[in-house]
């Protein structure tokens, strides 16, 4: 009998450069596809897998991450009086349960890898999945409950996998695997931002895993590599290289990249459009922008 998936790791200490002057003040994962911060996606991703206890690792400037996972007793008393069922709904879908949750400091942004490996004592000898909140993934059954399905069957350790065109491959880890059909990806190898041409795929591995406790391991015996941080791509494919099994899974859903620009205006977008309480005003200022921006041309 596998061990079950219950906790999973939301790595949050980067420095979010990319949202600067944003990011100043307000951490990434706080910033509101229409009115639900990000995290509050990976966590609702998170709990509809079975995950039951929430590691974050944070870093200085995190506190309204914290805050927010707090109970508001006062706002929730206040919508109760007021008989706002609906609003109250939304706000307990942001409490957690008491020792659900914890927190974990990484002092110095050295990699993701490196920010996982410091969970690692909350970890222990058992699997476990990992979740960047910044990739955002619209999914009909949610993207890690997809791979939560596949990994009972499977075992091992597994990430979630995307084709990407190949001039954007050395943004990402890519995979070598052994086929490149069906949705199921065995992996002989793994390279993190590979130099342009040297790829060998065009399959991205993107912010969702399920990793064997040995990854753990790994991690303490890895050295700093690509762009002189402790990238996990090297303590996963250190798996493959010892024998031990790592797929990937194709999985189905759009997934947006939020820790870019574009890729979290495309999300906004998109997550707007499929409210039924914004849709119409929304599409109809989007057709006359573009109206407007033709006659302009
Ligand atoms: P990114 O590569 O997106 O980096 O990290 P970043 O710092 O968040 O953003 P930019 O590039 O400066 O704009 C991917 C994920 O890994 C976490 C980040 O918080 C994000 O969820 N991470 C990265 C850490 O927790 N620690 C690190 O040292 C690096």
């Amino acid at each position: 009998m596998r061990n079950k998936v219950t906790k999973a790791i939301f790595p949050v200490a980067g420095l979010g450069t990319r949202f600067l002057p944003a990011t100043k003040s307000v951490p990434k994962e706080i910033l509101t596809l229409v009115d639900r911060p990000l995290i509050q996606y990976a966590i609702d991703e998170a709990r509809a897998a079975g995950i039951k206890e929430f590691i974050f690792v944070t870093s200085r400037g995190k506190g309204a991450l914290e805050d927010y996972f707090d109970h508001s007793p006062q706002l929730e008393s206040e919508l109760r009086r007021k008989g706002k069922k609906e609003l109250l709904k939304t706000l307990k879908e942001t409490n957690m349960d008491s020792g659900a949750i914890a927190y974990i400091r990484q002092h110095k942004a050295m990699g993701l890898g490196h920010a996982v490996w410091c969970a690692r004592r909350l970890i222990g000898n058992e699997p476990f999945a990992v979740i960047l909140p910044d990739d955002v993934i619209a999914a009909e059954k949610p993207c890690l409950k997809q791979m939560v399905e596949a990994y009972e069957e499977t075992g091992g350790s597994m990430v979630a996998a995307m084709e990407v065109p190949h001039d954007k491959t050395s943004s990402y880890g890519i995979l070598d695997v052994e086929q490149q059909f069906g949705n199921m990806l065995p992996v002989r190898g793994m390279v993190e931002k590979p130099a342009q041409g040297t790829e060998p795929s065009n399959l991205a591995v993107i912010g969702r895993y399920i990793l064997a406790p040995s990854v753990l391991n790994n991690l303490n015996k890895i050295k700093a590599g690509s762009g002189g941080e402790i990238q996990l791509t090297d303590a996963i494919a250190q798996e493959i290289a010892e024998g031990r099994r790592v797929n990937g899974l194709r999985f189905d859903g759009q997934r947006f990249d939020c820790g870019s620009k574009a890729g979290f205006l495309q999300a906004t977008i998109s997550f707007a459009l499929a409210r039924h309480d914004l849709r119409d005003e929304l599409f109809d200022y989007m057709n006359s922008v573009v109206a407007m921006d033709r006659a302009a041309q």
